[in-house]
């Protein structure tokens, strides 16, 4: 018999416990309200290079996507934590861009990917800090698709609420340049074809944006890229208390998609920092 319990539990917006810190690099100016909500927050001092960061959720059985039409999102996997929310609005509004590939957008078609639009309660806070960091207009939105094969007339690209990059390949950059996208969109191709190196995105990305700090979204395929090159210098991770499950072959998702590294070239992280909000536990992996 299967035990199943069909609602998920919501926890409420409280405090997350800090139960390991990580007290390296320079720690962030959090407003009062974020401060209370995260505690505090480090990052490393910017260097010649861009720090490089992920963050996803992910169900206890590994699974970061259900694959299901009206249930592909990252809230099915964390159950709609609000506590979430608040992180990935956190970790937007400190960073200078948001990658995300094709199908990630595919997925969420009408979002935005700001601090806001992951938690809008809190987005005089997001901005304050924004502020507090210089950082003024709203992370460049990076869309990456080797085909080219979008939508210009999403809200991400039509709205004109953030600038926004596709970078793609050259076929790509024809196929899209047919159609007229908005002033606030700029397209970039990588002589490439089909599955362009995620070192060649970053260096399209530092073209238009020279900021030290790059947030990867994801999904799975290009975490998989970016993993495979070894730039990725931390995996923020929140782990839902939920077991998805999976047939044998279907297509739910895990963490990376498309590479393999165990057992020859394994990719082994280290915990530095990790909070807990109710069930759900909040993670975050150095891969130097
Ligand atoms: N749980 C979480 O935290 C989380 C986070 C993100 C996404 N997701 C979920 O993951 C699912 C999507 O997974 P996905 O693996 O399809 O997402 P994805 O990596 O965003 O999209 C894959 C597509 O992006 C383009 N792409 C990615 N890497 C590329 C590269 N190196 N070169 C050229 N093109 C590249 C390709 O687009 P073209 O086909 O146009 O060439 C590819 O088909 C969704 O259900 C989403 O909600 C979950």
């Amino acid at each position: 018999m299967s035990r199943r319990n069909p609602t998920p539990r919501t926890p409420p917006l409280t405090p997350l416990v800090t139960l390991f810190e990580w007290k390296g690099g320079r720690a962030l100016p959090l407003p009062v309200r974020l401060a209370r909500l995260y505690g505090n927050l480090s990052m490393p001092l910017a260097g010649a290079r861009p720090h490089i960061i992920s963050n996803f959720v992910t169900t206890l059985d590994g699974v970061v996507s259900l694959n299901v039409k009206g249930h592909a999102s990252g809230s099915d996997i964390s159950g709609f934590s609000v506590q979430d929310r608040m992180v990935m609005g956190l970790l937007r509004a400190i960073a200078d861009v948001v990658i995300i590939g094709a199908g990630t957008l595919g997925a969420d078609q009408h979002h935005i990917w700001t601090a806001e639009d992951a938690f809008p309660d809190l987005a005089d806070e997001y901005r304050q800090l924004r502020t507090a960091l210089g950082k003024h207009e709203s992370p460049l939105n990076v869309i990456v698709s080797g085909s080219g094969q979008l939508d210009l007339d999403l809200p991400i690209f039509a709205s004109g609420k953030v600038p926004v990059l596709i970078v793609t390949t050259t076929a790509g950059a024809k196929r899209l340049h047919k159609h007229k996208a908005s002033d606030v969109v700029e397209i970039r191709a990588v002589r490439s074809v089909g599955v362009m190196r995620a070192s060649s995105i970053i260096n399209q990305v530092r073209r238009v944006n020279v900021g030290k700090l790059i947030l990867v979204e994801g999904g799975p395929r290009l975490l998989g890229d970016f993993y495979a090159e070894g730039i990725l210098d931390e995996q923020f991770l929140t782990l839902a208390p939920q077991i998805a499950g999976r047939n044998i072959d279907d297509r739910r998702f895990s963490l990376i998609m498309g590479q393999k590294f165990a057992p020859r070239s394994p990719v082994w992280g280290t915990l530095v920092d990790l909070r807990r909000g109710d069930s759900h536990l909040f993670l975050r992996y150095s891969f130097p």
